[in-house]
């Protein structure tokens, strides 16, 4: 592939962080740090137009993210369903269709049922797609993706000499949607923690020590117009 300069982009991944600090920082409970980061999902999905993009996956539960105290994960649960409930009316108003990726079977039941409800709801729109990375991990979506191929592979449907790359990409959770252009973490946090392990390839990477309830549309254009000066390379020159 040869060097793309100038190309805007058409999906972006962040990793919302930093809702805990925020919370410190303010003196408040962890909890209304969470609440201020739903706040700023909000802000960021009726500004969405704004921005060129197509597509948006935001890691907002990792399959990590259980190790947190039984109250901090029940709250974010509670907050999940209510985002979902209060959102759905934005979304669909700034005709933005809703996704989720990862383990949403392990999800408890209140946050599953609402997520169905919204996706359903949303399946009309086409303007824009927000994914929300749900109990989310890369390794296990690599994990799951070749239990399937094994399965397939058993039962006749492919041969072992057809498994490579485009085969594989088939059999993550969403293989009709394009790759991320771009990856943003707030907070400062210079790491992936297990966000899109495949997906994330030849993405740039943007760190920004703004915590994520601060982080405004602003800022997400100015990467946005920092990402058209990067020259992609993909390995070639
Ligand atoms: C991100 O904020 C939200 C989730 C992981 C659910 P954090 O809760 O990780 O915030 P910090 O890292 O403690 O500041
Ligand atoms: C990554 O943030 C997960 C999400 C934003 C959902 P964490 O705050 O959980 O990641 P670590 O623990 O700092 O790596
Ligand atoms: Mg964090």
């Amino acid at each position: 592939m040869a060097a793309e300069k100038g190309k805007p982009a058409v999906h972006a991944a962040i990793i919302l962080d930093g809702n805990g600090r925020w919370a410190e920082k303010h003196g408040v409970e962890r909890k209304e740090g969470h609440h201020a980061g739903a706040d700023n999902v909000e802000r960021l999905i009726s500004n969405l137009r704004d921005t060129g993009l197509k597509y948006m996956t935001l890691y907002a539960f990792s399959t990590e993210n259980w190790k947190r105290s039984k109250e901090e994960v029940s709250a974010l649960m509670t907050l999940l369903t209510m985002f979902l409930h209060e959102k759905c009316g934005e979304m669909m108003k700034n005709k933005v269709r809703l996704l989720a990726t990862g383990r949403i079977d392990g999800l408890p039941e209140e946050p599953r049922k609402a997520l169905q409800e919204v996706i359903e709801k949303t399946s009309v729109n086409t303007d824009f797609t927000l994914i929300l990375a749900l109990n989310y991990g890369g390794r296990c979506e690599i994990a799951d993706a070749a239990k399937q191929i094994a399965a397939d592979a058993v039962a006749g449907k492919i041969k072992q000499e057809e498994i490579d790359e485009t085969l594989f990409s088939k059999y993550l959770y969403h293989p009709e949607i394009p790759d991320p252009d771009l990856i943003i973490r707030t907070s400062g946090e210079c790491r992936l923690s297990n966000f899109l392990l495949w997906e994330l390839s030849y993405a740039e990477f943007f760190v920004t020590p703004t915590l994520w309830p601060d982080f405004t549309i602003e800022e997400l254009k100015d990467i946005l117009d920092q990402f058209k000066n990067r020259e992609r390379r993909f390995g070639g020159r």
